[in-house]
Parts: C-alpha cells; structure tokens; sequence
C-alpha cells in the first residue's frame, strides 16, 4: 500500500468527538493522509482514548505545571516537533495559544468553532444563539491568529434554528462539524486550501464569507 505522506497533529482539552470524525474519515479514505499524534492539555480527556484505540500516538502536557503560557507553548512546540506535522488541527483545545506558537505554525495551523464567526467568539456559544433569538447558528473553521477565535475564515456550515434547547442544538453543530472538518483538513492536504498573505484561499480564489 502506497503510504500518504501527508500528516497532521490533533490538539484536545476534551471528548475529541471531532478527532473521532477525522479518524472515521481517514478510514474511509475522505482523507489522504494520517494522524500523527493527538496532545492534550488535560490527561483525562477523554478523545487520548479514542486516538489510543486508533493506534495514533498521544502526547500529554498539562499546562498546570507551566508558570506561564509562553513556556507551556513551548514545550508544546518541542513536542510537535518530532513529528514533524504538515497541519496543526485545533479540535475542542482549550487554550487560547501565543504568537510563539501561532509564529511558528503560522498558515497551517487551524481551528474549529461552533458559531457563525466573527459572531460568538468564546464560550456558550449555543446558550448565546438562543438569547439572541438568531434564526441561523452553524460552525466555522479558520486559520488561527492570536485573537480568541480570530483568523481567515475557511469554510462555515449553517443551521435553521429550530429548538430553544441548547444541547440539542450542540448536538446539531457537533453533527455539521464531523462532516466539515474532515472536508476542509482534505482541501488542505491537497494544497487546495492556502494562507497567503493573511487572506484564505480556495482553489487559487479567496474566500468570502
Ligand atoms: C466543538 O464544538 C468545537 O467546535 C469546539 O469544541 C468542541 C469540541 O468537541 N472548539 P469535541 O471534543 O470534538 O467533541
């Protein structure tokens, strides 16, 4: 079997239910390429299980034992560094990174969030769609800058807001999600998906959103 040399590093704090749609996805070949390890900030994440059980190497640093976020950066760029990873995937990590790190993945290193950016930006992002009384919530994926939740936007999926409970529609986003981080992690393998001079572009055409 002919080995994809493309490979990119997942980042979790949590259930790594995303992670779980990248491994599924790869399976099933709507991704050409391997994960070449999952790192986590909190050692009971529950997604270093699923990664475990798929055979992908796992990393844990906690960054509890750090005194500040540069350090913590760090050693997480040491880490990463063995694998030599093309694409940094930010999946449900929670913590908001430094320029040493955004520096050194700078224009591939991504990010999913569960609202229709640049509304949202933050935590509760369901609870808040409902208060606000929003017809349409949905989930974006973008290259990551050092503002929360902040960089060029790649690709959205959107939802009719149809239910006042919000973890139903949590479960609604995490369904849009699964299918669209895999699609945008693929564009990007196949150099179809660039960063070029802070703008996204989509086969060779920027993306407006
Ligand atoms: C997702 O909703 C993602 O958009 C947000 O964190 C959540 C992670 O979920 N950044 P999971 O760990 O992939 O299940």
């Amino acid at each position: 079997m002919v080995m994809s040399k493309f490979n990119f590093a997942v980042l979790i704090s949590g259930s790594g239910s995303n992670l779980q749609a990248m491994i599924d996805a790869i399976d099933s070949k709507i991704i050409d390429g391997s994960i070449c390890c999952v790192l986590s900030n909190n050692p009971d994440a529950y997604g270093l299980k699923r990664a475990k059980k798929a055979d992908i190497p796992v990393e844990v640093i906690n960054h509890k034992e750090f005194t500040s976020r540069e350090e913590f950066d760090e050693a997480m760029i040491k880490r990463l560094y063995k694998y030599k990873p093309k694409l940094v995937v930010l999946s449900g990590f929670m913590r908001i990174l430094s320029q040493v790190f955004v520096n050194q993945f700078h224009g591939r290193l991504l990010n999913i969030h569960p609202s229709l950016l640049p509304k949202y930006p933050g935590l509760n992002t369901h609870q808040r769609v409902l208060d606000s009384g929003d017809k349409y919530h949905g989930v974006t994926i973008h290259f990551v800058d050092t503002t929360l939740d902040g960089g060029p936007i790649c690709a959205q999926s959107q939802l009719l807001v149809k239910t006042k409970s919000a973890e139903k529609l949590q479960n609604q986003i995490h369904d849009l999600e699964h299918s669209l981080y895999p699609k945008v992690i693929d564009w990007f393998s196949k150099k179809r998906l660039k960063l070029v001079e802070g703008i996204a572009y989509l086969d060779n055409k920027p993306i407006k959103i």
